[in-house]
């Protein structure tokens, strides 16, 4: 999602004739669009702005800014300001959208102070985005953000206190804005939304519209290959979107579906509104309608509270489940949520044991889900180059990497049938058909 405001920062300010250069010591705008979901993010930002400071005194430009947007400005601003004096502008999530004015502001008169901008409030983001004509090349596979914010407030997020509550664009807004990617030479579209299967914009005659219906619509736009959406809460997915599974040929069999634990006891205080019995349900579910579904994890390891038992829950779920590729974390306390208050925090080297034994078996199940491929046929979504001559590298329909060799007479853009001959690390490799 960040990705998805950074590139419509970026169409503002070029719009407006500003210059994007490919390093900071060239620029006299630095903007850090924030990411606060783990403890590891803003570590990266601290360290960031130490070098940005480095370069705003070195530097001889009379209006020399920096901006810290996204969520971590969203979520501690005081202790932006107090620890990063240097910093010029604070910019949360739903006030991206006006980063040109804010900086004309801040040209205008130089002896403001800070100006900081945390509004939560639904805003008319999506509507000054699309005012903003693309003017970068877009890529073959590019991300489109259907629905913010979220109202789930699982215990340990801090996703509902940076980004607000959920909304929805509308239909035609988005059918409008995905054609203008195609038209644009964009041949997947990955639809965004913090919990996207909880989708429900309005469509031509203000009624709402769910997900499935809006996937629907969207696979009618001619030159659009390939369609995805993520992040769903398997609490969600009901069973319209499963057919849709099957039914929307381009719609793919993979599914982002994050489970965090596999205990009931710590799913239902990280208040997930699921338990094991519901998930395995959903992925049975989605695997009857269509059996060859790839599924995809996020794992919180050391939720306060867990115990050798909960945590055993979790690995005979992944066990179960089989997946072909996982995101695995150690939880780490976040700013204003209820579980960084609970008084059963896990030690440190018991979460980094946990989670050396998780990432262990989940290494493990996508190696065998990849090597399953070898000697069978994929289509591939060719993407860029590869490393080497001749060859080109895509994503095959359950979001693998896929290196082809000899691909002389294919082109970038191209759904390619390949034989996979073999796998290396996380991807495979294979020769066209
Ligand atoms: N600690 C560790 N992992 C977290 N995630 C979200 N919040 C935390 C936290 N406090 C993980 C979840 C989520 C993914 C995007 O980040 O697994 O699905
Ligand atoms: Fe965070 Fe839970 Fe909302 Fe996902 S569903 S963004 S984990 S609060």
């Amino acid at each position: 999602m960040n990705i998805y405001d950074s590139q419509r920062m970026e169409d503002i300010l070029l719009s407006l004739g500003h210059k994007k250069e490919n390093d900071a010591e060239s620029a006299n705008l630095l903007i850090f669009n924030t990411c606060s979901i783990r403890e590891k993010a803003d570590d990266k930002l601290f360290s960031d702005l130490g070098r940005a400071k480095i370069l705003k005194d070195k530097s001889t430009e009379e209006d020399f800014i920096i901006i810290v947007a996204g969520c971590i400005a969203q979520s501690r601003p005081q202790d932006l300001l107090a620890r990063y004096p240097y910093v010029d502008m604070i910019l949360g999530p739903q006030d991206v959208q006006n980063i040109s004015d804010r900086i004309n502001d801040l040209i205008d008169n130089r002896d403001l102070d800070t100006l900081v901008f945390t509004n939560l409030k639904a805003s008319d983001k999506f509507k000054r985005f699309s005012r903003a004509s693309p003017l970068l090349k877009r890529g073959i596979s590019e991300f489109l953000t259907i629905q913010e914010g979220c109202d789930n407030f699982c215990t340990y997020c801090v996703v509902p206190y940076t980004r607000g509550r959920e909304f929805s664009r509308s239909v035609k807004e988005i059918i409008s804005e995905a054609k203008s990617l195609v038209a644009n030479g964009v041949k997947e579209i990955i639809l965004l939304g913090q919990n996207v299967n909880s989708y429900n914009g309005l469509d031509e005659s203000s009624e709402k519209c769910r997900l499935s219906q809006l996937l629907w619509e969207l696979s009618s736009i001619n030159g659009l290959k390939r369609l995805r959406y993520t992040t769903s809460n398997p609490k969600d997915v009901d069973e319209n979107i499963a057919r849709a599974h099957r039914d929307v040929k381009i719609l793919m069999p993979s599914l982002h579906l994050p489970v965090q634990s596999g205990s009931d006891n710590i799913l239902k205080k990280m208040n997930r509104k699921y338990n094991r019995e519901k998930y395995f349900e959903v992925i049975d579910m989605l695997r009857g309608y269509r059996s060859d579904m790839a599924f995809s994890s996020d794992f919180i390891v050391g939720f306060p509270g867990e115990t050798n038992k909960d945590f055993e829950d979790t690995l005979n779920l992944v066990k179960k489940v089989k997946y072909a590729q996982a995101y695995s974390f150690k939880y780490s306390p976040r700013p204003h949520t209820p579980a960084a208050k609970m008084t059963t925090q896990i030690p440190e080297d018991t979460k980094e044991e946990r989670l050396r034994i998780l990432q262990k078996l989940l290494n493990q199940q996508q190696l065998d889900f990849n090597s399953s491929f070898v000697g069978k046929r994929v289509e591939v979504l060719l993407t860029k180059e590869g490393r080497h001559l001749g060859q080109l590298v895509g994503r095959s329909q359950y979001f693998q990497a896929v290196t082809v060799d000899n691909a002389n007479n294919l082109r970038v853009g191209d759904i390619a049938k390949v034989f996979i001959k073999a796998t290396i690390s996380h991807s495979l490799i294979g020769e066209k058909i």
